[in-house]
Protein backbone atom coordinates (compact mmCIF):
# COMPACT_ATOMS: atom_id res chain seq x y z
CA UNK A 1 0.00 0.00 0.00
CA UNK A 2 1.57 3.77 -0.60
CA UNK A 3 1.24 6.12 1.56
CA UNK A 4 1.69 10.03 2.03
CA UNK A 5 5.31 10.98 3.31
CA UNK A 6 5.36 15.24 4.45
CA UNK A 7 8.56 17.29 4.13
CA UNK A 8 10.42 14.90 1.82
CA UNK A 9 12.89 16.76 0.06
CA UNK A 10 14.08 18.16 3.18
CA UNK A 11 15.35 14.41 3.87
CA UNK A 12 19.09 13.60 2.92
CA UNK A 13 19.56 11.32 -0.17
CA UNK A 14 19.75 8.13 1.62
CA UNK A 15 17.13 8.93 3.61
CA UNK A 16 14.78 9.62 0.57
CA UNK A 17 16.41 6.16 -0.79
CA UNK A 18 15.38 4.47 2.34
CA UNK A 19 11.85 5.38 2.35
CA UNK A 20 11.33 4.69 -1.17
CA UNK A 21 12.84 1.35 -1.18
CA UNK A 22 11.11 0.44 2.18
CA UNK A 23 7.72 1.52 0.98
CA UNK A 24 7.08 0.85 -2.19
CA UNK A 25 9.85 -2.75 -3.02
CA UNK A 26 8.97 -6.47 -2.02
CA UNK A 27 13.02 -6.86 -1.97
CA UNK A 28 13.57 -3.47 -0.43
CA UNK A 29 17.45 -4.74 -0.58
CA UNK A 30 17.74 -5.49 -3.85
CA UNK A 31 16.46 -2.22 -4.55
CA UNK A 32 18.76 -0.03 -3.00
CA UNK A 33 21.16 -2.28 -4.83
CA UNK A 34 19.99 -1.14 -8.25
CA UNK A 35 19.49 2.39 -7.82
CA UNK A 36 22.99 2.91 -6.21
CA UNK A 37 24.58 0.61 -9.03
CA UNK A 38 23.96 3.96 -11.25
CA UNK A 39 25.83 6.30 -8.92
CA UNK A 40 28.74 7.67 -10.22
CA UNK A 41 32.04 6.83 -8.08
CA UNK A 42 33.18 10.33 -8.80
CA UNK A 43 31.56 12.44 -5.92
CA UNK A 44 31.89 15.46 -7.39
CA UNK A 45 30.15 14.11 -10.68
CA UNK A 46 27.41 12.80 -8.93
CA UNK A 47 26.75 16.28 -7.05
CA UNK A 48 26.53 17.39 -10.09
CA UNK A 49 23.75 15.66 -11.35
CA UNK A 50 21.99 15.76 -7.87
CA UNK A 51 21.56 19.31 -8.16
CA UNK A 52 19.87 19.00 -11.45
CA UNK A 53 17.20 18.45 -10.27
CA UNK A 54 15.20 17.73 -6.53
CA UNK A 55 14.85 14.86 -5.35
CA UNK A 56 17.38 13.01 -7.10
CA UNK A 57 17.66 9.16 -6.39
CA UNK A 58 20.10 8.29 -8.91
CA UNK A 59 21.17 8.57 -12.29
CA UNK A 60 18.83 7.08 -15.40
CA UNK A 61 21.47 6.10 -18.10
CA UNK A 62 20.83 6.42 -21.96
CA UNK A 63 23.58 5.72 -24.50
CA UNK A 64 25.33 8.39 -25.94
CA UNK A 65 26.25 7.27 -29.53
CA UNK A 66 27.75 9.35 -32.60
CA UNK A 67 27.19 8.86 -36.21
CA UNK A 68 29.83 10.09 -38.50
CA UNK A 69 30.14 11.26 -41.97
CA UNK A 70 27.66 14.00 -42.38
CA UNK A 71 28.49 16.82 -44.72
CA UNK A 72 26.58 19.76 -44.04
CA UNK A 73 27.42 22.87 -46.12
CA UNK A 74 30.81 21.27 -47.26
CA UNK A 75 31.75 20.37 -43.99
CA UNK A 76 32.42 17.33 -42.46
CA UNK A 77 30.09 16.71 -38.86
CA UNK A 78 29.95 13.59 -36.87
CA UNK A 79 27.03 14.13 -35.18
CA UNK A 80 26.47 13.22 -30.88
CA UNK A 81 23.11 11.53 -30.48
CA UNK A 82 21.45 10.69 -26.79
CA UNK A 83 19.07 8.08 -27.50
CA UNK A 84 17.57 4.37 -26.78
CA UNK A 85 16.01 3.05 -29.76
CA UNK A 86 18.32 0.44 -31.22
CA UNK A 87 18.22 1.53 -35.15
CA UNK A 88 18.68 5.07 -34.74
CA UNK A 89 21.84 5.95 -34.86
CA UNK A 90 22.52 3.43 -37.67
CA UNK A 91 20.16 4.64 -39.79
CA UNK A 92 21.50 8.61 -39.55
CA UNK A 93 24.95 7.27 -39.79
CA UNK A 94 23.91 5.20 -42.81
CA UNK A 95 22.31 8.39 -44.32
CA UNK A 96 25.02 10.16 -43.59
CA UNK A 97 27.24 8.05 -46.11
CA UNK A 98 24.71 7.99 -48.84
CA UNK A 99 24.37 11.75 -49.17
CA UNK A 100 28.21 12.31 -48.38
CA UNK A 101 28.46 10.69 -51.69
CA UNK A 102 26.33 13.17 -53.36
CA UNK A 103 27.11 16.18 -52.45
CA UNK A 104 25.79 16.37 -48.83
CA UNK A 105 23.07 18.17 -46.79
CA UNK A 106 22.81 22.00 -47.34
CA UNK A 107 20.88 23.88 -44.43
CA UNK A 108 19.93 27.74 -44.26
CA UNK A 109 18.33 29.58 -41.48
CA UNK A 110 15.53 31.41 -42.49
CA UNK A 111 14.88 33.57 -39.15
CA UNK A 112 15.58 33.02 -35.23
CA UNK A 113 12.99 35.26 -33.56
CA UNK A 114 11.44 34.16 -30.48
CA UNK A 115 8.17 34.74 -28.93
CA UNK A 116 6.58 35.82 -25.12
CA UNK A 117 3.44 37.05 -23.67
CA UNK A 118 1.90 39.09 -20.99
CA UNK A 119 -1.41 37.26 -20.86
CA UNK A 120 -3.95 40.22 -19.13
CA UNK A 121 -7.27 41.04 -18.25
CA UNK A 122 -8.66 44.15 -19.44
CA UNK A 123 -12.92 44.97 -19.09
CA UNK A 124 -12.83 49.03 -20.07
CA UNK A 125 -12.86 50.97 -23.43
CA UNK A 126 -10.08 49.50 -26.01
CA UNK A 127 -9.66 52.74 -27.75
CA UNK A 128 -8.21 53.67 -23.97
CA UNK A 129 -5.80 50.86 -23.40
CA UNK A 130 -4.49 51.54 -27.59
CA UNK A 131 -3.84 55.28 -25.91
CA UNK A 132 -2.29 53.17 -23.04
CA UNK A 133 -0.07 50.83 -24.82
CA UNK A 134 1.26 53.34 -26.88
CA UNK A 135 2.12 55.75 -23.93
CA UNK A 136 3.68 52.67 -21.98
CA UNK A 137 5.68 50.75 -24.91
CA UNK A 138 9.05 53.15 -24.20
CA UNK A 139 9.13 52.28 -20.38
CA UNK A 140 8.64 48.58 -20.48
CA UNK A 141 11.49 48.50 -22.99
CA UNK A 142 13.01 50.65 -20.45
CA UNK A 143 12.23 48.93 -17.63
CA UNK A 144 14.04 45.63 -18.59
CA UNK A 145 17.46 47.63 -19.82
CA UNK A 146 19.07 46.27 -16.41
CA UNK A 147 17.45 42.49 -18.14
CA UNK A 148 18.45 43.34 -21.44
CA UNK A 149 22.16 45.05 -21.81
CA UNK A 150 24.42 42.55 -22.11
CA UNK A 151 22.03 40.95 -25.01
CA UNK A 152 22.24 44.07 -26.75
CA UNK A 153 25.77 44.74 -25.88
CA UNK A 154 25.73 41.16 -28.67
CA UNK A 155 23.40 42.40 -30.90
CA UNK A 156 20.05 41.07 -29.57
CA UNK A 157 17.15 42.35 -27.34
CA UNK A 158 13.33 43.25 -27.45
CA UNK A 159 12.86 43.29 -31.04
CA UNK A 160 9.34 44.54 -30.76
CA UNK A 161 6.07 44.39 -28.52
CA UNK A 162 2.93 44.83 -29.36
CA UNK A 163 -1.13 45.00 -27.84
CA UNK A 164 -2.96 42.05 -29.40
CA UNK A 165 -6.66 42.15 -28.59
CA UNK A 166 -8.31 38.88 -28.19
CA UNK A 167 -11.24 39.41 -26.57
CA UNK A 168 -13.17 37.63 -29.57
CA UNK A 169 -12.13 34.54 -28.22
CA UNK A 170 -12.27 35.23 -23.95
CA UNK A 171 -13.59 38.52 -23.07
CA UNK A 172 -11.42 40.94 -21.82
CA UNK A 173 -8.37 38.97 -22.46
CA UNK A 174 -5.34 40.96 -24.33
CA UNK A 175 -2.02 40.34 -24.85
CA UNK A 176 1.83 41.85 -24.68
CA UNK A 177 2.97 39.83 -27.44
CA UNK A 178 6.63 40.27 -27.63
CA UNK A 179 9.59 39.05 -29.94
CA UNK A 180 13.07 38.78 -28.71
CA UNK A 181 16.25 38.13 -30.61
CA UNK A 182 18.37 35.91 -28.14
CA UNK A 183 21.57 34.86 -29.98
CA UNK A 184 23.19 31.83 -28.80
CA UNK A 185 20.94 31.18 -25.57
CA UNK A 186 17.95 29.37 -26.22
CA UNK A 187 16.61 32.17 -24.10
CA UNK A 188 14.03 30.92 -21.82
CA UNK A 189 15.29 32.58 -18.30
CA UNK A 190 16.45 36.27 -20.72
CA UNK A 191 12.52 36.12 -22.29
CA UNK A 192 10.80 35.44 -18.94
CA UNK A 193 12.72 37.53 -16.81
CA UNK A 194 11.72 40.77 -19.61
CA UNK A 195 8.11 38.83 -19.30
CA UNK A 196 7.56 39.31 -15.62
CA UNK A 197 9.04 42.95 -15.65
CA UNK A 198 6.62 44.25 -18.42
CA UNK A 199 3.86 42.61 -16.77
CA UNK A 200 5.30 44.99 -13.21
CA UNK A 201 5.42 48.11 -15.55
CA UNK A 202 2.31 47.71 -16.85
CA UNK A 203 0.32 47.21 -13.91
CA UNK A 204 2.07 49.92 -12.07
CA UNK A 205 1.86 52.92 -14.62
CA UNK A 206 -1.76 52.19 -15.64
CA UNK A 207 -2.15 53.06 -12.32
CA UNK A 208 -1.25 56.92 -13.41
CA UNK A 209 -2.66 56.79 -16.73
CA UNK A 210 -5.04 59.76 -16.72
CA UNK A 211 -7.49 58.66 -19.34
CA UNK A 212 -8.48 55.75 -17.84
CA UNK A 213 -10.86 55.36 -15.42
CA UNK A 214 -10.71 53.94 -11.75
CA UNK A 215 -12.01 50.16 -12.82
CA UNK A 216 -9.92 50.90 -16.15
CA UNK A 217 -6.35 51.23 -13.84
CA UNK A 218 -6.84 47.75 -12.38
CA UNK A 219 -5.10 45.86 -15.05
CA UNK A 220 -5.39 42.11 -14.20
CA UNK A 221 -2.18 40.19 -15.70
CA UNK A 222 -2.36 36.29 -15.69
CA UNK A 223 0.88 34.88 -16.81
CA UNK A 224 3.62 35.94 -18.01
CA UNK A 225 5.44 33.38 -20.22
CA UNK A 226 7.58 32.37 -23.20
CA UNK A 227 6.24 30.88 -26.10
CA UNK A 228 7.52 27.58 -27.33
CA UNK A 229 5.87 27.91 -30.66
CA UNK A 230 7.84 30.06 -32.54
CA UNK A 231 7.20 29.76 -36.55
CA UNK A 232 9.27 32.49 -37.03
CA UNK A 233 12.77 30.38 -35.62
CA UNK A 234 13.09 28.65 -39.04
CA UNK A 235 15.31 26.29 -40.40
CA UNK A 236 15.50 24.22 -43.46
CA UNK A 237 17.94 21.50 -44.33
CA UNK A 238 17.88 20.01 -47.90
CA UNK A 239 19.30 17.32 -50.30
CA UNK A 240 19.14 16.75 -53.82
CA UNK A 241 20.82 14.50 -56.72
CA UNK A 242 20.07 13.09 -60.04
CA UNK A 243 17.28 10.79 -59.88
CA UNK A 244 19.37 8.12 -61.22
CA UNK A 245 22.28 8.26 -58.74
CA UNK A 246 19.37 7.41 -56.05
CA UNK A 247 20.61 4.05 -56.25
CA UNK A 248 22.89 2.53 -54.57
CA UNK A 249 22.28 -1.62 -55.04
CA UNK A 250 21.28 -3.50 -57.97
CA UNK A 251 18.54 -4.04 -55.97
CA UNK A 252 17.06 -0.83 -56.57
CA UNK A 253 15.78 0.80 -59.33
CA UNK A 254 16.16 4.59 -59.20
CA UNK A 255 13.40 5.54 -60.59
CA UNK A 256 10.91 3.35 -59.09
CA UNK A 257 12.08 4.09 -55.85
CA UNK A 258 12.35 8.20 -56.33
CA UNK A 259 8.81 7.89 -57.10
CA UNK A 260 7.69 5.35 -54.17
CA UNK A 261 9.67 7.74 -51.81
CA UNK A 262 7.98 11.24 -53.03
CA UNK A 263 4.52 8.68 -52.96
CA UNK A 264 5.22 8.60 -49.06
CA UNK A 265 6.63 11.94 -48.43
CA UNK A 266 2.70 12.95 -49.99
CA UNK A 267 0.91 10.62 -48.11
CA UNK A 268 2.23 11.79 -44.91
CA UNK A 269 1.49 15.64 -46.07
CA UNK A 270 -2.20 14.75 -46.31
CA UNK A 271 -3.18 12.05 -43.83
CA UNK A 272 -2.75 12.70 -40.12
CA UNK A 273 -2.03 8.90 -39.21
CA UNK A 274 0.81 8.61 -41.39
CA UNK A 275 2.13 12.13 -40.63
CA UNK A 276 2.50 11.31 -36.95
CA UNK A 277 5.02 8.13 -37.26
CA UNK A 278 6.55 10.10 -40.34
CA UNK A 279 7.29 13.22 -37.96
CA UNK A 280 7.91 10.62 -34.65
CA UNK A 281 10.36 9.38 -36.94
CA UNK A 282 12.39 12.89 -38.04
CA UNK A 283 11.97 13.25 -34.03
CA UNK A 284 13.92 10.12 -33.47
CA UNK A 285 16.79 12.42 -34.64
CA UNK A 286 16.21 16.07 -33.51
CA UNK A 287 15.69 14.88 -29.95
CA UNK A 288 18.99 12.40 -29.78
CA UNK A 289 20.95 15.75 -31.04
CA UNK A 290 19.20 17.67 -28.70
CA UNK A 291 19.18 15.78 -25.75
CA UNK A 292 22.92 14.95 -26.38
CA UNK A 293 23.73 18.68 -26.39
CA UNK A 294 22.35 20.04 -23.63
CA UNK A 295 18.48 21.27 -24.77
CA UNK A 296 14.90 20.74 -24.21
CA UNK A 297 13.38 17.86 -26.24
CA UNK A 298 10.52 18.97 -24.87
CA UNK A 299 9.95 22.40 -26.21
CA UNK A 300 11.31 21.55 -29.52
CA UNK A 301 8.64 18.63 -29.87
CA UNK A 302 6.01 20.63 -28.79
CA UNK A 303 7.04 23.42 -31.50
CA UNK A 304 6.76 20.94 -34.20
CA UNK A 305 4.13 19.19 -33.38
CA UNK A 306 2.09 23.05 -33.40
CA UNK A 307 3.97 23.68 -36.88
CA UNK A 308 3.07 20.63 -38.54
CA UNK A 309 -0.56 21.69 -37.95
CA UNK A 310 -0.42 25.11 -38.96
CA UNK A 311 -2.68 24.58 -42.13
CA UNK A 312 -5.41 23.22 -39.52
CA UNK A 313 -4.58 20.01 -40.14
CA UNK A 314 -1.47 17.79 -38.93
CA UNK A 315 1.26 16.95 -41.86
CA UNK A 316 4.83 16.50 -43.00
CA UNK A 317 7.26 18.29 -41.55
CA UNK A 318 9.44 16.79 -44.87
CA UNK A 319 8.70 17.35 -48.45
CA UNK A 320 9.77 15.80 -51.35
CA UNK A 321 9.87 16.76 -55.53
CA UNK A 322 11.44 15.32 -58.53
CA UNK A 323 11.95 17.62 -61.19
CA UNK A 324 13.38 17.63 -64.24
CA UNK A 325 14.92 14.57 -63.30
CA UNK A 326 16.29 16.00 -59.90
CA UNK A 327 15.13 14.36 -56.85
CA UNK A 328 15.22 16.92 -53.47
CA UNK A 329 14.27 16.31 -50.32
CA UNK A 330 13.94 18.34 -47.94
CA UNK A 331 12.11 19.94 -44.28
CA UNK A 332 11.07 23.62 -42.55
CA UNK A 333 10.90 23.67 -39.41
CA UNK A 334 11.19 25.93 -36.25
CA UNK A 335 14.01 25.41 -33.82
CA UNK A 336 14.79 27.43 -31.04
CA UNK A 337 18.55 25.68 -29.64
CA UNK A 338 21.10 27.33 -27.61
CA UNK A 339 24.66 26.54 -27.23
CA UNK A 340 25.00 28.60 -24.22
CA UNK A 341 23.43 28.61 -20.64
CA UNK A 342 21.24 26.08 -19.18
CA UNK A 343 23.08 22.86 -19.11
CA UNK A 344 25.11 23.79 -22.47
CA UNK A 345 28.09 25.09 -19.98
CA UNK A 346 27.11 22.77 -17.24
CA UNK A 347 26.73 18.85 -18.06
CA UNK A 348 30.16 17.68 -19.14
CA UNK A 349 28.76 15.39 -21.54
CA UNK A 350 26.99 17.82 -23.24
CA UNK A 351 30.08 20.09 -23.56
CA UNK A 352 31.69 17.28 -24.93
CA UNK A 353 29.09 16.94 -27.86
CA UNK A 354 29.47 20.45 -28.34
CA UNK A 355 33.23 20.26 -28.53
CA UNK A 356 32.72 17.37 -31.24
CA UNK A 357 30.42 19.73 -32.90
CA UNK A 358 33.15 22.23 -33.58
CA UNK A 359 31.89 24.60 -30.70
CA UNK A 360 28.83 24.94 -32.90
CA UNK A 361 26.75 28.96 -32.80
CA UNK A 362 22.95 28.14 -32.29
CA UNK A 363 21.88 28.84 -35.68
CA UNK A 364 24.72 26.40 -36.55
CA UNK A 365 23.16 23.74 -34.36
CA UNK A 366 19.96 24.60 -35.82
CA UNK A 367 21.24 23.37 -39.20
CA UNK A 368 22.87 20.32 -38.14
CA UNK A 369 19.48 19.16 -35.71
CA UNK A 370 17.38 20.04 -38.94
CA UNK A 371 19.84 17.61 -40.89
CA UNK A 372 19.66 14.87 -38.20
CA UNK A 373 15.83 15.02 -38.70
CA UNK A 374 15.90 14.91 -42.34
CA UNK A 375 18.45 11.79 -42.36
CA UNK A 376 16.64 9.65 -40.07
CA UNK A 377 13.59 10.35 -41.69
CA UNK A 378 15.64 9.91 -45.33
CA UNK A 379 16.59 6.56 -43.67
CA UNK A 380 13.08 5.37 -42.60
CA UNK A 381 11.54 6.13 -45.67
CA UNK A 382 13.88 4.25 -48.15
CA UNK A 383 13.71 1.12 -45.71
CA UNK A 384 9.89 1.51 -45.99
CA UNK A 385 9.73 1.91 -49.10
CA UNK A 386 12.10 -0.87 -50.42
CA UNK A 387 12.66 -3.53 -48.11
CA UNK A 388 10.49 -2.79 -45.07
CA UNK A 389 11.10 -1.13 -41.96
CA UNK A 390 11.60 -4.61 -39.79
CA UNK A 391 14.45 -5.97 -41.35
CA UNK A 392 16.92 -3.41 -40.23
CA UNK A 393 14.98 -2.76 -36.71
CA UNK A 394 14.93 -6.70 -35.99
CA UNK A 395 18.58 -6.66 -36.36
CA UNK A 396 19.48 -3.97 -34.13
CA UNK A 397 16.70 -5.23 -31.66
CA UNK A 398 18.65 -8.77 -31.72
CA UNK A 399 21.04 -7.59 -28.53
CA UNK A 400 18.31 -6.30 -26.68
CA UNK A 401 16.66 -9.85 -27.04
CA UNK A 402 19.61 -11.26 -26.28
CA UNK A 403 20.39 -9.10 -22.99
CA UNK A 404 16.76 -10.23 -22.20
CA UNK A 405 17.83 -13.57 -21.92
CA UNK A 406 21.24 -12.74 -20.51
CA UNK A 407 22.87 -14.71 -23.13
CA UNK A 408 26.90 -15.02 -22.80
CA UNK A 409 29.42 -13.07 -24.91
CA UNK A 410 29.75 -16.72 -26.64
CA UNK A 411 26.00 -17.38 -27.22
CA UNK A 412 26.05 -13.59 -28.68
CA UNK A 413 28.56 -14.59 -31.20
CA UNK A 414 27.08 -17.70 -32.09
CA UNK A 415 23.56 -16.09 -32.11
CA UNK A 416 24.71 -13.09 -34.17
CA UNK A 417 26.24 -15.37 -36.58
CA UNK A 418 23.21 -17.53 -36.95
CA UNK A 419 20.54 -14.15 -37.28
CA UNK A 420 23.10 -13.05 -40.20
CA UNK A 421 21.23 -15.58 -42.72
CA UNK A 422 18.09 -16.18 -40.74
CA UNK A 423 14.72 -14.20 -40.34
CA UNK A 424 14.83 -11.99 -36.85
CA UNK A 425 11.61 -12.63 -34.93
CA UNK A 426 11.16 -13.03 -31.02
CA UNK A 427 10.16 -15.94 -31.37
CA UNK A 428 12.83 -17.13 -33.43
CA UNK A 429 15.39 -15.82 -31.24
CA UNK A 430 13.99 -17.36 -28.00
CA UNK A 431 13.99 -20.36 -29.73
CA UNK A 432 17.57 -20.16 -30.66
CA UNK A 433 18.93 -19.06 -27.50
CA UNK A 434 16.73 -22.70 -26.41
CA UNK A 435 18.19 -24.84 -28.30
CA UNK A 436 21.70 -23.18 -28.20
CA UNK A 437 21.63 -24.28 -24.45
CA UNK A 438 20.23 -27.85 -24.61
C1 LIG B 1 10.38 4.26 -35.68
O1 LIG B 1 10.91 4.76 -34.49
C2 LIG B 1 10.21 5.39 -36.67
C3 LIG B 1 9.51 5.00 -37.99
O2 LIG B 1 8.25 4.40 -37.71
C4 LIG B 1 9.34 6.29 -38.76
C5 LIG B 1 8.50 6.15 -40.01
O3 LIG B 1 7.62 5.26 -40.08
O4 LIG B 1 8.70 6.98 -40.92
C6 LIG B 1 10.31 3.99 -38.74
Amino acid sequence: MSKSIAGFSKLSKSKKIDWIVDTYFLNAENAQKIIKQYWNTNEKLQQLHDEFIENTITNYYLPLGVAPNFLINNKLYTIPMAIEESSVVAAASKAAKFWMDRGGFKTQVISTTKIGQVHFMYHGNVESLKAYFNHVKPKLIEDAQPITKNMEKRGGGILNIELRDKTSEIPGYFQLHASFETLDAMGANFINSCLEQFAKTFKSEALNFDAFTTEEKMIQVTMSILSNYVPECLVRAEVSCKVEDLSDSDAIDPEEFAEKFVQAVKIAEVEPYRAVTHNKGIMNGIDAVVLATGNDFRAIEACAHAYASRNGSYGSLSHAKIENGQFTFWIEMPLALGTVGGLTGLHPLVKLSLELLHHPSAKELMEIVAVAGLAQNFAALRSLTTTGIQQGHMKMHLMNILNQFEATLEEKEVLVKHFANHTISHSAVVKAIENLRQ
